[in-house]
């Protein structure tokens, strides 16, 4: 028996829901699976010729299981995650990014061969075509990193069309390789872009994130000689972000994917939902908020205004952790790891006093707002010297593993259809066309 298999938790059923339809006096016993109703059980509900029966309201799906998934839990209240049940604490402790790719990927941890097999895999996928780079080379000189890398990701289906190939698990696992691999090479690239300085190539002597800060950083010298406890940090912020369930960047990747489109198409859209400011742009924030309240004095009026609802303590609160998030501790510690080598970000000081206050504070306590991973990730980003737009592709990198993963688990899923919700349509009905001429005259 495989280790997932041992520790995977038991399907609970034999438990009924009793529904009364008050418009018919009818009553319907619904089986509950797992604490959930089946939407299509509720779609029996009063369902006539004329009545398509109940359907679930359920705008930005806060209360809708879209998926069964073995791939990362969270309890937010108790602020636990864990990927394929290991403790996030004891894999950003003691793995590494590509072992816990390759743990999110296949499930389980990889034997010292599979382990050296992988990593010398993604090492030597980290190239891209040649047109590729022309293709990001024709990006404006200002281009946003992330609109590059969601365009350049998009485009590598064109590089490989055998990736159409869903359901060979040996096309798969290749596309899932380049993926990961090539990911730092067009985020590095995406960065000497915005710079104007050249492209740097993989350099496949380096670790993965050794790697990628020599595409980020390296200039005339002949080998890049990254320092390992920024490469060490850099690892950790990667393996934190790497998966975090059914979260919007993933929905998308998991939605379009649902079409049998091939990944890097389904990831690039994965791409193009973190871009948003309200999934992977917080981070950004942050480090907005933290330089306009420039000193510590000025945080008991900021905090105020907060209170009064003028302001929002952004890094603060998240919709499924009611508890501190468990990767905002992780970050912290990381933070004197990077400054003991770039020196102490002077934003940190009123980072850490914000949350002491905000901590001690009834409107923070009993609103269960706690620090989230974005309240120091920002501060860790900024002393790597990386500008604020980096700060989603850094994230896109480190989620990638995570997006494949589910688009592999989606695939694999019997039970998974093309995702096509139902509406509920508020418009006109059967109006009479007029011609624009008769409109019009
Ligand atoms: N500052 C001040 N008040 C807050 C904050 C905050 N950061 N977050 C929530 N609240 C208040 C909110 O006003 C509401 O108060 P009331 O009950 O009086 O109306 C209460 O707390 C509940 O908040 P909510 O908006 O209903 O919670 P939500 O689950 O819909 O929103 C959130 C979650 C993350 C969008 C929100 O907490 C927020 O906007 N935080 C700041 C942005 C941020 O840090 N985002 C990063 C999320 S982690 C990265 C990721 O996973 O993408």
């Amino acid at each position: 028996m495989t280790r997932s298999a041992r520790h995977r938790r038991p399907i609970v059923t034999d438990q009924t829901l009793t529904v009364r339809d008050n418009r018919t006096g009818d009553e319907y016993e619904l089986e509950i699976t797992d604490g959930t109703v089946r939407a299509s059980d509720l779609g029996k509900i009063g369902k006539t010729e004329d009545d398509p029966g109940i359907a679930v309201y359920d705008p930005g799906f806060t209360n809708t299981a879209s998926t069964r998934s073995a791939v990362t839990f969270i309890d937010g209240e108790k602020g636990i995650l864990e990927y394929r049940g290991y403790p996030i604490e004891q894999l950003a402790e003691s793995s590494t990014f590509l072992e816990v790719a390759y743990l999110l990927i296949h499930g389980e941890l990889p034997t010292k061969e599979q382990h050296d097999q992988w990593v010398h895999d993604i090492t030597f996928h980290t190239f891209v075509h040649e047109n590729l780079k022309s293709l990001m080379q024709g990006f404006r000189y200002d281009a946003h990193p992330m609109g590059m890398l969601l365009s350049s990701v998009g485009a590598l289906s064109t590089f490989y069309p055998e990736a159409r190939a869903i359901h060979d698990p040996d096309v798969r696992r290749e596309q899932i390789v380049r993926m990961i691999a090539k990911m730092p090479t067009l985020g590095a690239w995406s960065f000497r872009h915005a710079q104007g300085k050249p492209y740097v190539y993989p350099d496949n002597e380096l670790s993965y994130t050794e790697n990628f800060l020599s595409m980020l950083f390296k200039m005339s010298e002949p080998k890049y000689d990254p320092d390992p406890r920024l490469a060490k940090a850099l690892d950790v912020l990667l393996i934190l972000h790497a998966d975090h369930e059914q979260n919007c960047s993933t929905n998308a990747v998991r939605s379009v994917g649902s079409s049998q489109v091939d990944p890097y198409s389904a990831v690039s859209a994965g791409i193009a939902a973190l871009y948003g400011p309200l999934h992977g742009g917080a981070n950004e924030a942050v480090l907005r908020m933290l330089k306009r309240i420039g000193t510590k004095d000025k945080i008991p009026e900021f905090i105020e205004g907060v209170k009064n609802g003028d302001e929002k303590l952004m890094g603060f609160g998240h919709r499924v952790y009611k508890n501190y998030d468990p990767r905002a501790k992780i970050i912290k510690k990381a933070c004197d790891d990077v400054f003991e080598v770039t020196g102490v970000n002077p934003l940190l000081e009123i980072a850490q006093e914000l949350e002491k206050i905000a901590l001690e504070d009834e409107y923070f306590v009993s609103r269960k707002l706690y620090p989230n991973v974005d309240f120091y990730s920002g501060l860790i980003y900024e002393a790597l010297q990386f500008p604020p737009e980096m700060f989603t592709v850094l994230f896109a990198i480190g989620r990638t593993p995570g997006w494949l993963a589910q688009w592999l688990e989606l695939v694999d899923d019997k039970e998974q259809k093309i995702a096509r919700p139902k509406q509920v349509y508020t418009g006109d009905r059967t109006l009479e066309f007029v011609p624009a001429e008769q409109r019009w005259a």
